[in-house]
């Protein structure tokens, strides 16, 4: 199927053209984000391929509709920024990849949970300036503390698999609680318990009109004082500038993000010789206790063949009529 790939980096095509070999479909790879400006280039195109900063509104899917675009796929999991209502009424299929490592996101979220205790890329800077001090570099054991994990799906588990592993006590918030997650030691919990009794709270729940800044200046009045939060999902779970305003009384001592609520702008790209222009984000790099990846979470070689393996199946099945296991529903949002 003739495919406009929007987003592609360079192992964008590598893998995507690997997982293609037998199944031939027309992969056309685009660098530009899925813009109102660069809808254009994927006119007349049956099929787009894009990732999560790419803006799927329902003024570029119209658009996109209009020149004949059937199916969106989506190489991630999360979905939130397609209008997928808009993509409904417009009779686009909307297919993604609901799981492709949990692991590797999960780790990422307990690497920047080690990094930012033993202030790992504090010491790792040091020692390259023959800097062998330790004050300023003092942790805390993860053995005995209380880890409250928001959203146990797919991830949220295999990061409950893990702390367990460092012998932490696990307490969780789901509106919709699993058997697995209990059978480790889970304990499901209301968020205000949770706030009040987590030492570190990591977030694994997607992006939803329900979770849009589910940690705002109310949820951190409630967190233990000194609480770290990782946030490894989506930007706009968190409400930045009620974040920034708890490090500086100390209600939230450590920040681990690998997303952006304003990420799109800046992250997958080398700014390296521009200006920041978002001045949130600049303070936030100011900040000590501050850890911030790109959206990188996903990023391992496994994770990345899955994504382009099931990014090229779900376009087969399309094209073919098959039955779409993948498909996003409108009706899924709320599910
Ligand atoms: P999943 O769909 O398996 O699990 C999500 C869980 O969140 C479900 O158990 C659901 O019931 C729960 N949930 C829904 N609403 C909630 C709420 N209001 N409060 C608490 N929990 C709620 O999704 P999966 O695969 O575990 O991924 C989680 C999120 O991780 C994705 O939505 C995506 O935003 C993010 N992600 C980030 C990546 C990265 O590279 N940083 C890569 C892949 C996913």
């Amino acid at each position: 199927m003739r495919t406009a790939v929007f987003s592609t980096k360079p192992y964008d095509k590598i893998f995507l053209e690997a997982a293609n070999q037998g199944h031939d479909h027309e992969l056309v790879f685009l660098e530009p984000r899925l813009t109102p400006e660069t809808t254009p280039l994927a006119f007349s195109f049956p099929a787009i391929c894009v990732f999560v900063n790419d803006r799927l509104d329902a003024a570029v899917l119209s658009d996109l509709a209009r020149e004949g675009t059937r199916l969106i796929a989506l190489r991630s999991a999360g979905f939130n920024h397609v209008d997928l209502v808009a993509a409904e009424e417009l009779g686009m299929t909307v297919l993604r990849v609901p799981a492709y490592s949990p692991y590797a996101v999960a780790e990422h979220a307990v690497g920047l949970i080690l990094s930012l205790n033993r202030k790992i890329h504090r010491s790792y800077n040091r020692v390259r300036e023959g800097n062998f001090a330790l004050d300023g570099l003092l942790g805390f054991d993860l053995y005995g503390t209380t880890i409250g994990i928001i959203g146990t799906g797919r991830i949220g588990i295999v990061f409950a698999q893990i702390m367990k592993g460092f012998g932490c006590r696990l307490l969780a918030f789901d509106p919709y609680p699993n058997q697995e997650c209990r059978d480790l030691g889970v304990e499901y919990v209301d968020l205000p318990s949770l706030y009040a009794q987590s030492d570190i709270i990591s977030l694994h729940c997607p992006l939803t009109p329900d979770t849009y800044h589910i940690i705002d200046e109310r949820a951190l009045a409630q967190v233990k004082p000194g609480v770290m939060l990782i946030n490894t999902s989506r930007g706009a779970l968190v409400d930045t500038a009620a974040v920034i305003e708890a490090m500086k009384t100390g209600q939230v001592r450590y920040l681990g993000l690998d997303v952006y609520e304003e990420e799109e702008d800046l992250f997958f790209e080398d700014l390296s010789g521009t200006v920041i222009q978002d001045d949130l984000f600049a303070r936030l790099l100011t900040l000590p206790n501050v850890l911030i990846t790109g959206h990188q979470a996903f990023f391992t070689r496994n994770a990345l063949q899955r994504i382009a393996a099931t990014t090229i199946e779900n376009i087969t099945a399309f094209e073919q009529g098959h039955p779409l296991e993948n498909r996003v529903t409108a009706e899924r949002i709320k599910a």
